[in-house]
């Protein structure tokens, strides 16, 4: 079809014509550049736009989640007020004297299944403050990544921060791998919350996607001579040797059609290096892979901007 004429195939003509055949390649070469660019620019605001959504999500269920939780704490505090008066009526209930009155109230708490209701309702508020604390952590973990159009650089918690957004990919996770943590009391970091949310979010996805069926997740975190690294390792199906160099590249990927569009790790090697830091990969092919990235912990050197 008409330009697309297979350029390399031309041999290199002389004169005005190769030249041309020459700027004819540049310009193609700037071309998916820029395309590359544009859909990296792309990715970034349907991140932003994301974000915005689940900021107002977040604030949205905050509310609710306030209130139920904390009428659940009431209520448990009113069962266990009515499971002694009750206590105390089957104490009482003996000394009546009337016998029919007893009978009856004994039949009714045994129709009724009262004992049973009592420790079921006790049951059920454990499990309900249990799932509202659930929903509250990962209303806490989407209000941190959805700071997406602030990219204000604050002194942050990282290891906050990696468990924050370990609530929010909670789910793609939780059936596949175990969670080992080997934390070391960090300095707070100097750097941007939602873009190291995004960061932590693409290599524990990837991670989880990595491993097949069964497998283990490993946070670590380290401080040394003003470094803070996060190390995310898993016990996945590893890098072929021959990838390894295309990983932080645009639209590498190895997924299906429709699984991956390749730009998770590229959109944390810029966030990372915008950062001053920098990022490396160890992978075993059959047993696993190891993402380490490191942050300068003081406010010296390049900030995060963009
Ligand atoms: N933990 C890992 N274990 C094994 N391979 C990995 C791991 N992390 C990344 N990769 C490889 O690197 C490729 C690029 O990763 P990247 O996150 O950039 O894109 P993706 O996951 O394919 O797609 P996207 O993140 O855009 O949905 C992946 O397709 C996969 O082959
Ligand atoms: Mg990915």
């Amino acid at each position: 079809m008409g330009n697309s004429m297979g350029l390399d195939k031309v041999p290199p003509m002389p004169g005005k014509e190769g030249e041309a055949a020459c700027l004819r390649q540049k310009l193609e070469q700037t071309q998916a550049d820029l395309k590359d660019y544009q859909a990296r620019i792309l990715q970034q605001e349907k991140l932003a736009a994301i974000g915005q959504l689940a900021a107002g999500v977040a604030h949205e269920i905050n509310n609710p989640v306030g209130f139920i939780t904390s009428n659940l704490h009431s209520l448990r505090k009113y069962l266990d007020k009515l499971t002694e008066y009750i206590g105390v009526q089957d104490e009482l209930i003996g000394h009546y004297d009337n016998p029919a009155a007893q009978e009856r109230l004994r039949a009714a708490k045994k129709a009724l299944k009262i004992d049973f209701v009592l420790e079921d309702i006790e049951h059920l508020l454990g499990e309900s403050i249990d799932g509202a604390q659930r929903v509250n952590r990962i209303v806490q973990g989407l209000k941190s990544f959805s700071r997406v159009s602030d990219n204000e650089v604050k002194a942050i918690d990282l290891e906050q921060c990696l468990e924050n957004t370990l609530n929010l990919v909670w789910n793609e996770i939780k059936f596949k791998a175990k969670m080992v943590r080997d934390y070391q009391p960090l300095p707070l970091v100097p750097c941007c919350e939602q873009q190291m949310a995004q960061v932590f979010m693409n290599l524990l996805v990837n991670a989880a996607q990595a491993i097949e069926q069964q497998g283990c997740i490993t946070l670590s975190t380290r401080y040394e001579h003003g470094w803070v690294s996060v190390a995310i390792s898993d016990t996945g199906g590893g890098i072929a040797p021959e990838h390894l160099d295309r990983l932080f590249e645009p639209f590498f990927t190895t997924k299906e059609v429709g699984q991956g569009t390749g730009l998770g790790l590229a959109i944390v090697h810029d966030i990372i290096q915008k950062h001053g830091g920098d990022i490396k990969v160890g992978s075993t092919p059959g047993r696993g892979t190891c993402f380490t990235l490191r942050l300068p912990a003081t406010t010296e050197g390049e900030g995060a901007h963009g």
